[in-house]
């Protein structure tokens, strides 16, 4: 009976030890990270836009995390550095994504940082990379007559034949928030 004690109460000790080292010891780690320098918090209207990118599925196709040089990443323009953790200290859940069916976006904020830019490639990918094989987001806007256009908004500058006869397209508040997300993705 005795044995069986010290074998049970050796396996809770083992069992124990584990744990402490795996949970509380990754917790330490996590306490000393400090945010990445220019890293900030994500404003409401950026916040907003990164639940739409989860919503909508980016992460299935989009990487954001730059591996180091013994990887292509930097080579192809994806970022000056590797990823490191204070990169993603305000990042609840992690976007880090496994497929790279499309580019990396950990730092798309500063390789492509003109909002009209992203609202054409949303609207129709092709319109600004030819052969890009990215779905159209066509349901983050709205298409109105081009004299109807309501104060405020402005038009999306799509290229002839994008868009039907008299017709003009205008952004969603979607549509400006996961644009505003894309942009602050940028860690120098
Ligand atoms: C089915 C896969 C797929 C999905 C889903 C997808 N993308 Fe893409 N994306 C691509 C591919 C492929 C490219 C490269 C061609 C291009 O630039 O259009 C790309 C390019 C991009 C680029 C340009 C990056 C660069 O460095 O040139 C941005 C920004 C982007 N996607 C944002 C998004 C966002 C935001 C979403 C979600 C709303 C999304 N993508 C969903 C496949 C995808």
């Amino acid at each position: 009976m005795q044995r069986v004690l010290a074998v049970m109460g050796g396996a809770l000790g083992i069992l124990l030890f584990a744990l402490l080292i795996i949970v509380a010891g990754s917790h330490l780690q996590d306490w000393q990270t400090k945010p990445s320098a220019g890293v900030t918090n994500y404003t409401p209207i950026e916040q907003k836009g990164r639940e739409l990118y989860v919503s909508l599925g980016c992460v299935y196709c989009h990487t954001q995390q730059v591996r180091d040089k013994n990887y292509v990443d930097i080579a192809r323009g994806w970022g000056k550095r590797p990823s490191t953790a204070g990169d993603y200290i305000y990042d609840r859940p992690h976007l880090l994504g496994t497929m790279r069916t499309g580019p990396d976006l950990h730092n798309v904020g500063s390789r492509l940082p003109a909002d009209i830019w992203h609202l054409i490639h949303l609207y129709q990918p092709t319109a600004v990379v030819p052969n890009s094989i990215m779905p159209p987001h066509r349901f983050l806007f709205t298409t109105v007559d081009k004299n109807l256009i309501p104060p405020g908004k402005q038009a999306v500058p799509l290229p002839k034949g994008t868009v039907p006869k008299g017709k003009t397209i205008l952004a969603t508040d979607d549509a400006i928030a996961l644009v505003a997300y894309l942009k602050s993705l940028s860690h120098q």
